[in-house]
């Protein structure tokens, strides 16, 4: 059976508020929809950990800085909710934007710092956006728990750090990532890639891995990016917007991976933004 669609914070909050009188425990799974084994995990986390799984579903209009990207963003609802079907999720928490963002909404959220490099230096207001929704949505949900993939490895820090900081009921969990058999992370804008690119895209995990692999043997990240990027370039990739090593706490730079590490990427392949990120030694 598909989940029950829930379209307003007041039916959100009736059903909440009866698993916590309950003593039940409330996991959710934010999404933007269109999704895919890489969500399904997530819910599947959920599930494993929760008395209750709300999945949301919300193309959020504030961390789009780009108005195309918005309009273009796959809108599949139906067929996410038969994708729930077999995972007994409790509830589809699917608001329209006037319910998130009511006439006259006038605050924002902002992680500092976490958000100045890598994603939030090529996207501005991106991360306000992220932060901002998921503030709500962790409070109108009252979840105990939120999931989030390794997939948006910058946005898993700074949701985690908002959450602290804003002393937030909700306890931010990291989940892996879930990749193509050839290596291509799963992403909702995979669909947007032009048929005839596609066999270029796993090129971005294969140099990353290479990449790290060079980094683990002691080679310093300077001249080496230098090479991942004309090979990217080489492969079909039209820009390459970052290629980082970051510590994977705090996302300080690195130039080695003295302490644990994570390498992080985003290009552009046929028109579409990929991003992608790996641990590194
Ligand atoms: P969206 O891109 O739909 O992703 C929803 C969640 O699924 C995020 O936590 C993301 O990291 C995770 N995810 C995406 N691809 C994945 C993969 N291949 N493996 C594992 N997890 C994956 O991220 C957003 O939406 C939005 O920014 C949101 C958090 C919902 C706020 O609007």
């Amino acid at each position: 059976m598909t989940p029950p669609i829930l379209r307003t914070k007041a039916a959100l909050r009736d059903a909440v508020l009866g698993w916590k009188r309950a003593g039940e425990t409330i996991g959710v799974v934010p999404t933007m929809g269109a999704l895919h084994a890489g969500h399904l995990s997530l819910v599947e986390a959920a599930k494993a950990d929760c008395d209750r799984v709300i999945v949301t579903i919300f193309v959020n209009p504030k961390q789009f800085n780009n108005a195309s990207d918005l309009e273009n963003y796959p809108r599949t609802e139906e067929a996410d909710a038969e994708k729930l079907a077999p995972f007994g999720v409790d509830a589809i928490y699917a608001p329209g934007p006037g319910e998130i963002y009511p006439e006259g909404f006038a605050t924002a959220v902002t992680v500092t710092g976490l958000t100045d490099g890598l994603c939030g230096s090529h996207r501005p207001g991106h991360f306000d956006g992220v932060t901002t929704v998921c503030a709500k949505l962790f409070l109108q949900t009252l979840a105990d728990r939120a999931y989030f993939g390794e997939k948006d490895y910058q946005q898993l820090q700074v949701v985690t750090r908002m959450a602290r900081d804003l002393d937030l009921l909700t306890e931010v969990i990291g989940c892996p990532t879930v990749r193509e058999p050839d290596g291509l992370a799963l992403s909702s804008r995979n669909v947007l890639l032009p048929p005839e690119t596609r066999a270029a895209a796993p090129a971005l995990n294969r140099v990353m891995r290479q990449l790290a692999e060079r980094l683990a043997e002691g080679e310093s990240l300077g001249p080496v990016r230098f090479q991942a990027e004309a090979a990217l370039r080489e492969a079909g990739f039209s820009e390459v917007e970052y290629i980082e090593l970051r510590s994977a706490d705090g996302l300080e730079t690195l130039e080695h991976p003295t302490r644990p590490a994570r390498l992080l990427a985003a290009a552009w392949l046929g028109g579409v933004r990929l991003i992608d990120n790996i641990a590194v030694g």
